[in-house]
């Protein structure tokens, strides 16, 4: 029986998802892997033209606010991983900063309870954006070709327009509802005359202004002028936090990357900000004292360790992990392999109940809208970035007269720390609000690097669940000896702790897997998407780079 949903199993991935999605990619002198065809054949296009993967990295991210706007953005932000060809790691940090007017009781109501509607929705939601000022900033010290050029092909898809894919035009309809609330984001997502269609030529005239004033005075045509004083005006005028000062001391930041080894790999990762390098890390150190066959893969022996491992490091998580410029991460610690050991001896064979696990710590809960993309170039430069505008197109709150959409990261903030928001959670002091400080991430964009080379470059977006799906592929690759496609597509399951509960995805958990799982103490909970990884390998034997495109999501790896 157990056999015979294995089979199922692997009839349904190995058949049904290739036949979705297609093969995955191969080229000699470099490959972009994004979230939509377009953007990738941007970011081809410069490699062609001899730039380097920052320059490609570049123009990719500012194709993507207007190719992809649910999560590719201007008035966002995000963090980036870069490995030179000379051997230096560095990430790049352009996560959102809390207006200087911000207050750690700003999202409370008078009676002291959290008021999400204030952190999700409205121009009380937004952070001060970050994209623009690290997009520059990674040019202005990595790039290779003129600046002007690795922005014009967002600003010819903005005046020009682009013919909507499918989906695009469907998520566009499904959110017609929220877009009718904001005068500009209705003139821009929906149709007076109905609904957008497949093949409709999509203008964005204010967005490429926007980029066009970027291009001609580059991080100063956001943060200053004419896009400024609009966001700062419409945010005033809409109970908004945002002051000119805002602004003006913006400045995203470049952090020594968070590193690890696996099994010999080295992982390089994200920093805090974002939790997500040090949780990965983590998490693949506890997991390295146990060690799976081939045909254990999917098994609930495998799964009942992953979960376990997972419980411990999302409550240190929850407890530990916030702004650097304003707590002390204690990050040593947390990515040690002594303490990666003490863990592992206390995965028995059965569930460890959470509130066992850590009884006073907190979960914040995180939106899923975020996006990711790859890239490496012929000399062996790669970047691995993950952009954000929070909510999917953040607070669907476009600014007037400058055609961009605006974020909702505020609410990864832990906006009543100590207390349980409205899903019975509760947050932790490194996370809480502070003006100036950055709001807490799980983006986990990671190079793997074996002997020095690069061996992996992803990442995924998903909320709390962006370390998990990154980590399962990491897994399957390096444990497991999947393909890259293969490893993209495979189910995977999500488990963070709090709530005391495993998510799968659809066909992910097999009957008996299941069955055994509960036996063994765990609650089985929802099934959701987990994850849209974007993932480039290099083959060192073949000298080879190979490409995989999530199919859960509508991305294409492209080479050249
Ligand atoms: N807003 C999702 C994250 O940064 O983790």
């Amino acid at each position: 029986m157990r056999a015979f949903s294995r089979l199922l199993l692997f009839i349904i991935i190995f058949i049904y998802f290739p036949v979705q999605t297609g093969a995955q990619e191969y080229a000699k002198n470099g490959m972009v892997v994004a979230p939509e065809p377009i953007a990738s054949q941007v970011g081809i296009e410069i490699l062609k033209k001899d730039g380097n993967a920052i320059d490609a990295a570049v123009a990719v991210g500012f194709a993507l606010a207007v190719t992809y706007p649910t999560a590719g953005n201007l008035g966002g932000g995000g963090f980036m991983v870069i490995h030179l060809a000379d051997g230096t790691d560095v990430s790049l940090d352009f996560r959102e900063r809390a207006p200087l007017n911000a207050f750690k009781e700003m999202y409370l109501d008078e009676d002291g309870s959290f008021n999400s509607d204030l952190s999700l929705s409205g121009w009380t939601a937004s952070g001060v954006p970050g994209t623009v000022d690290g997009l520059v900033k990674l040019h202005n010290r990595y790039g290779k070709l003129p600046f002007n050029e690795l922005i014009q092909p967002a600003i010819d898809l903005a005046a020009k327009g682009f013919n909507l894919p499918f989906w695009q035009a469907e998520s566009f309809n499904s959110n017609r509802d929220e877009f009718f609330k904001n005068d500009a984001a209705k003139l821009i997502f929906t149709k007076e005359t109905g609904e957008f269609k497949i093949g409709d030529l999509f203008i964005q005239t204010d967005l490429a202004k926007t980029l066009k004033l970027i291009q001609q005075n580059g991080r100063e045509g956001f943060y200053s002028g004419r896009v400024a004083e609009l966001m700062v005006l419409q945010s005033q005028k809409n109970g908004g936090y945002f002051t000119k000062e805002d602004f003006e001391n913006y400045e995203s930041v470049f952090r020594e990357p968070v590193r690890g080894n696996y099994r010999g790999f080295e992982i390089v990762s994200m920093p805090p900000p974002s939790s997500g390098g040090i949780c990965l890390v983590q998490s693949l150190n506890i997991l390295e004292n146990f060690n799976f066959s081939k045909e254990e893969w999917g098994s609930s022996d495998y799964i009942h360790h992953l979960i376990e491992a997972l419980k411990y490091v999302y409550a240190d998580r929850s407890k530990h992990i916030g702004d650097p410029d304003y707590y002390n991460v204690p990050t040593d610690y947390l990515i040690s392999k002594e303490y990666a050991n003490e863990i592992s001896q206390k995965i028995g064979e059965h569930a460890v109940r959470s509130s066992e696990i850590s009884p006073s710590q907190i979960l914040i809960d995180e939106s899923e809208e975020t996006t990711h993309y790859s890239v490496v170039d012929r000399w062996g430069n790669a970047v691995s970035a993950t952009v954000t505008l929070n909510s999917s197109y953040g607070n669907k709150i476009v600014v007037d007269g400058a055609g961009f959409l605006m974020n909702n990261e505020m609410d990864d903030f832990s906006a009543k720390p100590g207390t349980p928001n409205q899903f019975g959670l509760i947050g932790s002091e490194a996370n809480s609000i502070a003006p100036g400080k950055r709001m807490l991430s799980s983006i986990t964009p990671v190079i793997i690097k074996k002997n020095d080379e690069i061996f992996l470059i992803l990442g995924s977006p998903g909320g709390s669940k962006i370390i998990t799906s990154v980590l399962q592929v990491v897994l399957n690759v390096i444990d497991f000896k999947m393909n890259l496609q293969t490893a993209v597509n495979l189910p995977r399951i999500h488990h963070q702790w709090l709530p005391d509960s495993l998510y799968s995805e659809e066909f992910g958990l097999p009957e008996d897997v299941k069955t055994e799982l509960i036996q063994k103490g765990h609650f089985i909970g929802s099934e959701t998407v987990l994850g849209r990884i974007q993932a480039i390998m290099y083959n060192n034997k073949k000298n080879i780079y190979v490409g995989a495109s999530d199919p859960r999501g509508f991305g294409k790896a492209i080479g050249y």
